[in-house]
């Protein structure tokens, strides 16, 4: 197989620096919920960061298959306090959106420099971002709707806690 284009190659290690960026996002995220005694929310969140450093770790095994360059970039730190539970959805259903455009833009520089196995590759994240948005969507709704204090919030903590 031919080797990966440069552009290509850096936009992926870009890619799995954002994909080791939410692990440790959703890993805030999870703190957060632990030290306001929400833990089935830290829980879910806590589930969500191993998601996301599997999915670097997908982008850091697809780079080494096809002969490229990892690069591993410093990870930014992430933000360790919100106003409240629903800022922290709101917040991770804004970040997937931005991820889903990530991913697009992906492939079509895959797609314009005519990488057939990598826009393969990233279809998978096509497909998984769709589920990704409607979690953090769903869950944002949900405490919309329940009002995000005092009794349905614990309901809400219970529900997402039985995540495995
Ligand atoms: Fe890996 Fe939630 O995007």
């Amino acid at each position: 197989m031919t080797l990966m284009k440069e552009s290509l190659q850096e936009a992926l290690n870009k890619q799995m620096n954002r994909e080791f960026y939410s692990s440790y996002l959703y890993l805030a995220m999870s703190g957060y919920f632990k030290s306001l005694a929400l833990l089935g929310f830290a829980k879910w969140m806590r589930i969500q960061a191993k998601e996301e450093w599997g999915h670097g770790m997908k982008f850091f095994e697809y780079l080494g298959e096809r002969g490229a360059a990892v690069k591993l970039f410093a990870i930014d730190t992430p933000p360790a306090k919100w106003s409240s539970p629903l800022k922290v959805f709101e917040e991770s259903y804004k970040h997937e959106q931005k991820v889903t455009g990530w991913i697009y833009e992906l492939v079509n520089l895959a797609i314009k420099e005519q990488d057939h196995a990598t826009n393969n590759m990233l279809q998978w994240f096509v497909k998984e971002q769709v589920e990704e948005e409607a979690h953090a969507s769903m869950i944002v709704e949900q405490m919309k709707m329940a009002g995000s204090e005092g009794p349905s919030l614990l309901m809400i903590d219970h529900a997402l806690g039985k995540r495995e």
